[in-house]
């Protein structure tokens, strides 16, 4: 098919839930995808942070080829290796004690909730303004903003939204959890206030609920740290990971502490946890250890703020970012500066209209965000 047919194609066969600039992506290699036409740009919105290692990593290809040779699926009525191997991992690296895998992030909060309820016998969830959590029915009664949810009522019930500050007075004797992004992403990487956490934490042990982190945008190492609670000085009960977990293999992970578990037949799924998910997000992790691309989160994140605040444009309002998850709030709507981004060969996206949000892999160099500078810089 040629670009036209793609394009054509998808307006007649596929459903109508997204806008797409009229181009055709083909392959990538590192922070660079080409199109159809050949042409290359700077991909720094990166699968919206799913691309967490880079595009085209032959490593990531070999595994997923020895795999697939050996095991795709069993589901879940078998003991298989690699799921065993990665929830070891996680509850490491998380310092909780149990996994659940599933397939995307909605389904790892689905997750969560259900755990929520179950473990605490209690129904609601209290979720705060700006919260995205996910598309499909827990996941979106827990979600904020109106234009996710306006055609889909009855929403299921047991979902509080309040303000940030006021999520103390909103806890009842049904109260099952506090959910919460550790930044809302969607929101346009909007940042809760110095110690915010901490006192939710407090607020959670005195009323004795339980604390979910909803990690999908933040984890996997983006912020600096693999969970960005981990630079706040908290633990969470139950916290929630997918996006570049794989590097766009699907995957959803809900991880629990102590004590916070189904029982056999209360959860499950086909594919969560299946052996090439699994060993995709094996690799995944181990790259980001052996090339320390949390470190490199941490400094080109820095570095990449840094530069973003040099632009003086009066169209700025305010850099915002951890790590290598950074928001530049603009004073005019970001469509049309996205779509002269493209024009010129650099990807980002606009989160909550007037933010432009970048998530580019983590291997990010000085010399790609310089050149992303540059391109915005010009655009603006
Ligand atoms: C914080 C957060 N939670 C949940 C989701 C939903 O994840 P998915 O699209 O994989 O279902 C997203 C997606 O953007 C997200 O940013």
């Amino acid at each position: 098919m040629n670009t036209r047919q793609v394009i054509g194609g998808e307006r007649e066969f596929l459903m109508s839930t997204y806008t797409r600039p009229d181009f055709v992506l083909e392959h990538g290699r590192g922070c660079y995808v080409w199109d159809k036409e050949g042409k290359k740009y700077l991909d720094f919105i990166g699968g919206i942070g799913s691309c967490l290692i880079g595009h085209g990593d032959i490593g990531l290809a070999k595994v997923l080829e020895k795999q697939s040779k050996k095991l795709i699926n069993t589901t879940n009525l078998f003991y298989t290796e690699p799921q065993v191997e990665l929830a070891k991992k996680l509850v490491k690296l998380s310092g909780l004690s149990r996994v659940f895998l599933s397939n995307s992030g909605t389904e790892a909060n689905e997750c969560a909730i259900k755990l929520a309820r179950k473990h605490t016998k209690k129904s609601d969830i209290i979720t705060v303004r700006f919260a995205f959590h996910g598309r499909t029915f827990g996941s979106m009664a827990g979600t904020w903003d109106e234009k996710y949810k306006k055609d889909f009522q009855p929403h299921l019930p047991g979902f509080v939204i309040v303000n940030e500050n006021e999520v103390e007075s909103a806890i009842t004797e049904n109260t099952a959890a506090v959910m919460i992004e550790p930044i809302q992403g969607e929101a346009g990487v909007r940042f809760f206030r110095e110690g915010y956490f901490k006192q939710l934490r407090e607020i959670c042990n005195r009323h004795n609920i339980l604390l979910i982190l909803d990690e999908v945008q933040t984890g996997n190492g983006r912020t600096g740290k693999f969970f960005a609670y981990q630079s706040y000085g908290i633990k969470p009960d139950i916290v929630t990971l997918a996006k570049g977990l794989a590097n766009g293999v699907p995957i959803g992970a809900t991880i629990t502490g102590k004590g916070i578990n189904f029982t056999p037949g209360s959860h499950g799924s086909t594919f969560g946890g299946n052996c090439l998910a699994s060993s995709a997000a094996l690799h995944v992790i181990s790259v980001v250890e052996k090339k320390k691309l949390m470190e490199n989160a941490r400094k080109m994140g820095a570095y990449f703020s840094g530069e973003l605040r040099k632009l003086k444009s009066p169209c700025i309002k305010e850099v915002r970012g951890l790590g290598l998850m950074i928001g530049v709030e603009l004073n005019i709507t970001g469509k049309e500066i996205v779509g002269r981004c493209a024009e010129k060969g650099l990807l980002v996206n606009c989160a909550h209209e007037r933010t432009l949000r970048f998530l580019p892999p983590l291997t990010a160099t000085k010399k790609e965000i310089d050149k992303c500078v540059g391109i915005l810089g010009q655009v603006l």
